[in-house]
Parts: structure tokens; C-alpha cells; sequence
């Protein structure tokens, strides 16, 4: 069996795994990254598009962020759409901050071309299969490519294989306290070549269930529905989606344009967390670790918090041999993983449609929204958690 070595192993080479190859590049540190899918797959999913101003600060620091600079759209505010009425939150007004819509999969094209460009390789369609040693100094990870298992060893791993990855359930049971929290709803998704109808974001709240009208680019909209949770895609077609935007929509603005669908799903909305998120010399990153559902737009700023930290902790251990921010990583991770868990939770809660909900609850989320748009000071609480809390210190 043939073997390699690194000082980190990363398993996944989603933003989690390769934002960390990035940050520790830079100090020195050299990794591998295995990621069991091909790059065309990778660079194709489509997913969430909203960059909080660190996650973009961070890049830029990378020198990651010169396309993300160019094509990014730069949003200084967003509504909230209500009663038929749209209040708009002016979040650069309330918090000197701006928020960049920029699809993930434009992300990862980015940080795939850097990483290859720098002469540092991504190991594709390279599928993790087993950790050894983790509770020791010497861990491994084994893998298989093509037909062949080899082994790379290394000092550390960093599990960024997303909620489905076998990084979480190689810690041992009882080790971990799950935190968890399912949905009554999904979003059914489509891209569209069509303009945009608002050039900000527009979140609606309807009694027939909530909508979000995104964008990718000033020709290309970003569509989302309220659906159930196991609703078949094929149970939407292109023309009932349209229906349904628009109906939810309303009079916004003139008629939403409909353009060619290139892109649909449904995507499940649910809150997770596992902690602590270290186990011995593995460490758990973005959606590894923790998922929200998308109506904070906070899963992809989130990975990007954790690595920021893990970096800054493996990079101390390198050059002084400090193992203190290691042994901090769970928790200084967890308190920004917890407030991102209440905003997903509280925007999901203050916008969807519960089926059993009572017209007293249904009151309430109205006054809640009204409440939101109409106090200054609702809303720039809604607008620092969206923009992204501060970085802690550390
Ligand atoms: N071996 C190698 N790679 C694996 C394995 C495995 N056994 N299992 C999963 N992976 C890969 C997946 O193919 C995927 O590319 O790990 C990667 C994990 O990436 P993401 O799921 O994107 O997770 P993360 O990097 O934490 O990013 C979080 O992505 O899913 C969105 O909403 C989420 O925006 C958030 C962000
Ligand atoms: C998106 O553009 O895909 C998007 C934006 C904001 C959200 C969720 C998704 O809250």
C-alpha cells in the first residue's frame, strides 16, 4: 500500500477544507487535500451565494478575491416583504458593512485554480475511507483512488467533508453531544436566466409560504419556494414555480421575468450541531461540524470562521509549540457557530409557513416582522448578524 505524508491531512476540498489549505500555505504549513469527487463536479453544485464581509476580507488577504471582486455584487441592504408591503433594512446605513452575492461554485473555482496555480495539488475522486490514530500524535487517513488504498499520514487531521462525511462517525459514540433541529419545510431552488427582479434581495413571508428572490448575476436569478420537506422536485414544474413566485411575490415592482430554467432542487433546511468539534488530533470544520438552514445565508461563513481559527491554531503549534488555541478551537468556534444557529433559526422561524400554526403564532410573526422593520434598533440587530458578527480575538 503505497503512503504520503503531510503535517495536516484535509478531507473534503469544499470551502472548508480548501479555504484552510490557503490560510496554511501562507504560514508555511503544507497539507494534502483528498476530496472523493472530480473538480467538474465540485466547481458545478450549485449552492448559497452570500458572502458575509469577513468571509471576503479573508480572501482578499489570501489574494483569493480578485474575480470575487470583479463580479461579486455588493449589496448594501435587503427586504423584508410582508402584508404585501416590502421594508427595506439598509444594513451598510446600520452597521458600515456590505454583504457580496457570489455563488460558492465561483468560490471554489477560485480557490481550486490558486491552489493548483501555487504547484500544490488536490487529490480528486480520492475518497477518505478510515481514520487511524486519531487519539495519537501519529495519525492517518486511508484512502482509495481508482482502484488502489494508500495512506496518508500526518499530524493532524481536519475533517471539512461536509455533514455527510465519514470524519464525524470516526469519533468514537459518546464522545459527542448532537444538537439537532428538523424543519416542517424545504426550498425548492432554480436558477433562471432572467433579470433579477430588485437589484437586493427580497424575502417574503405569504400565506402561501415563504419566497426569496436572489440573484447570481444582473442576468441570472437565484429563485427559492417554500415546499415540503419531502417534496419531489418533479412535483414542480417550470410553470408552477412561476405561478408560485409570482403569487407570492405580488405587485413588487412590475411582473417577475421568466427566463430559461438551467438549474432546480429541493434543498432540506435543518440545524445541526456536533460537540465539542475536536476529537484527540481531529478537527471538525464547516459543515462537518454544524449546518443551518439557509435563510441566513450563514453555512458557507460559518466554514469559513472555523478554518480561520484552526489556521491560527495549528499555525501557533508549528512555530511555538503552543497547543493552548488547539485546546480552545471547539469552544471559541462553538460561540459563533451557536449565535449563527440562533439567527438561521430565528429568520427561518420569523418567515415560514407552519401548517399547524395557530392564528395566534401567525400574529405574532407579523408583529415580529413589523416590529423588525420598524425599530431601529430590530434592525440593526437583524443587520449585524446578517453582515457577520465580529471575529474574536484571538
Ligand atoms: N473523502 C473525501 N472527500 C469527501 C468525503 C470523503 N470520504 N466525504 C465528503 N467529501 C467531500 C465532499 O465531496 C465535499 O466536496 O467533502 C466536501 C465537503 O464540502 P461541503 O459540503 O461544501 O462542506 P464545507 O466545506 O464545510 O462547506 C460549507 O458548503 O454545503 C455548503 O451550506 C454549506 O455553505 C456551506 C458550505
Ligand atoms: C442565495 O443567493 O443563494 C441565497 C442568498 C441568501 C440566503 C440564501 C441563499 O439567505
Amino acid at each position: 500500500m503505497s503512503s504520503m505524508r503531510a503535517q495536516v491531512g484535509i478531507v473534503g476540498a469544499g470551502p472548508a477544507g480548501l479555504l484552510l489549505a490557503h490560510l496554511l500555505r501562507r504560514d508555511g504549513i503544507e497539507s494534502v487535500v483528498l476530496e472523493n469527487r472530480s473538480r467538474r463536479y465540485v466547481v458545478e453544485r450549485v449552492r448559497a451565494g452570500l458572502l458575509e464581509q469577513g468571509t471576503v476580507d479573508l480572501m482578499t488577504d489570501l489574494g483569493l478575491a480578485a474575480r470575487l471582486h470583479r463580479k461579486g455584487l455588493v449589496h448594501e441592504g435587503l427586504s423584508l416583504r410582508f402584508s404585501g408591503r416590502s421594508h427595506r433594512i439598509p444594513l451598510t446605513e446600520l452597521t458600515g458593512k456590505v454583504v457580496t452575492i457570489y455563488g460558492q461554485n465561483e468560490v471554489m473555482k477560485d480557490l481550486i485554480a490558486a491552489r493548483l496555480a501555487a504547484g500544490d495539488d488536490i487529490l480528486f475522486e480520492a475518497e477518505a475511507v478510515g481514520l487511524e490514530g486519531i487519539d495519537t500524535t501519529k495519525p492517518s487517513i486511508r484512502f482509495r483512488q481508482g482502484d488502489e488504498e494508500k495512506v496518508l499520514a500526518c499530524d493532524f487531521i481536519a475533517g471539512c467533508d461536509g455533514f455527510h462525511g465519514m470524519c464525524r462517525p470516526a469519533i468514537p459514540a459518546g464522545a459527542l453531544t448532537f444538537y439537532d433541529r428538523e424543519y416542517p419545510f424545504a426550498w425548492v431552488g432554480i436558477l433562471s436566466e432572467s433579470p433579477p427582479i430588485s437589484h437586493e434581495l427580497i424575502y417574503v413571508h405569504h400565506a402561501r409560504g415563504f419566497a426569496l428572490f436572489t440573484m447570481r448575476s444582473p442576468q441570472l436569478s437565484r429563485l427559492y419556494l417554500q415546499c415540503t420537506p419531502d417534496d419531489d422536485i418533479k412535483n414542480w414544474p417550470d410553470a408552477r414555480i412561476w405561478e408560485e413566485l409570482q403569487l407570492r411575490l405580488g405587485d413588487e415592482g412590475g411582473r417577475l421575468a421568466e427566463g430559461k430554467v438551467t438549474q432546480k432542487a429541493v434543498t432540506p433546511m435543518r440545524s445541526f450541531v456536533a460537540a465539542p468539534m475536536r476529537h484527540g488530533r481531529l478537527f471538525l470544520a464547516g459543515d462537518a461540524a454544524h449546518i443551518v438552514p439557509p435563510t441566513g445565508a450563514k453555512g458557507l461563513n460559518l466554514a469559513a470562521a472555523d478554518v480561520r481559527v484552526l489556521a491560527r491554531a495549528l499555525v501557533e503549534y508549528y512555530r511555538h509549540g503552543r497547543e493552548d488555541l488547539l485546546d480552545r478551537y471547539s469552544d471559541i468556534c462553538l460561540r459563533r457557530v451557536w449565535k449563527g444557529q440562533r439567527f438561521s433559526w430565528w429568520m427561518t422561524s420569523m418567515l415560514h409557513r407552519f401548517d399547524d400554526q395557530p392564528e395566534f403564532d401567525r400574529q405574532v410573526q407579523l408583529a415580529e416582522l413589523d416590529y423588525v422593520t420598524g425599530s431601529r434598533a430590530a434592525m440593526t440587530s437583524l443587520a449585524e448578524n446578517y453582515v457577520g458578527l465580529p471575529f474574536e480575538d484571538i
